[in-house]
């Protein structure tokens, strides 16, 4: 993922151990087509990869994280177009990513933009930010996750009234009902905030980080006896990491721990 590979995104390292992740497309509000998600899917898969990298932050500009689905990119596609090349799909290659990855959402967060934003695993935001799920007034509906993580993050009647009116949610909002995890005064503060929480991410064991994001997103799925089975298992299998010996014992000697992510 170096720096400048990318025609609709700017990818950076600002941070030790902290992958940045800016949408590009200025003129269309960012909206999202597919040379852009080749090009964060590789810029994804490059950061996972990287041993240098423990966390992502993925954000847009103040004016938009994202305006959601290019429209005119797919207004003209048939079913068969839709079904055949299962449009969207490639979109959800975020949630494979196995690091853990920020949204800092400033502006329109709107269709697509707000489903990608939500498929993140923390969500920040600024008072500035918009989220909404606009494509009843397209004639469609959400179809990148929409339906299901907004229901789940605020509720169903929210998340009922949004897709079925296409009304907005403020940042402020959001931060009420638990859409986001922080809401913050200003759009730099915003990214600033998601790199301050990325940065502490990334000075954690990876295998810790790791088994912590798989368990907690393993809660989405299962039900509780068996997510808590789940979870078990895995602290239980981090007793076989060089992580845990080395955590614990600069615990009881009083000293920082220097993880060797193993
Ligand atoms: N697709 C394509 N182009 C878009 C776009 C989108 N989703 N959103 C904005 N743009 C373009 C506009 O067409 C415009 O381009 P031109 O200058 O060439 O006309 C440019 O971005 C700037 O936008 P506006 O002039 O409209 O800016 P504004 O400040 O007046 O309004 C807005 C901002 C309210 C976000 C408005 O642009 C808007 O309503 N956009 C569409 C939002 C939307 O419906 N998103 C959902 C898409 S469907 C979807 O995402 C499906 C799914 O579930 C995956």
């Amino acid at each position: 993922a170096s720096e400048g590979a990318y025609e609709h995104l700017k990818v950076t390292t600002p941070r030790p151990g902290v992958g940045l992740i800016t949408f590009n497309r200025p003129k269309a509000l960012n909206a999202l087509f597919t040379p852009l998600f080749h090009e964060l899917n590789a810029a994804l898969r490059a950061f996972d990869s990287s041993p240098e990298i423990g966390a992502m932050v993925l954000t847009g500009s103040e004016r938009a994280f994202a305006a959601g689905a290019d429209i005119k990119e797919m207004k003209d596609k048939t079913f068969a177009d839709a079904y055949g090349a299962d449009f969207i799909e490639m979109w959800s290659d975020l949630m494979h990513i196995k690091k853990p990855v920020i949204s800092a959402v400033n502006g329109y967060a709107l269709g697509g933009g707000c489903e990608l934003a939500m498929m993140a695993d923390i969500m920040y935001c600024s008072v500035g930010a918009t989220f909404g799920q606009p494509e009843i007034k397209l004639g469609v509906i959400p179809g990148a996750g929409g339906s299901q993580r907004l229901t789940r993050a605020i509720g169903k009647s929210k998340a009922m009234e949004m897709i079925l009116t296409g009304n907005n949610l403020s940042g402020k909002e959001a931060g009420e009902r638990g859409l986001v995890a922080k809401v913050f005064d200003s759009a730099q503060e915003c990214v600033d905030g998601a790199l301050d929480t990325a940065e502490k991410i990334a000075s954690y064991s990876k295998i810790a980080v790791k088994a912590a994001k798989e368990v907690v997103n393993k809660s989405q799925d299962l039900g509780v006896r068996e997510g808590i089975e789940f979870e078990r298992r895995v602290f239980h299998g981090l007793f076989g990491s060089k992580d845990q010996k080395i955590g614990m014992t600069a615990f009881a000697e009083k000293k920082k721990p220097q993880w060797t992510h193993e």
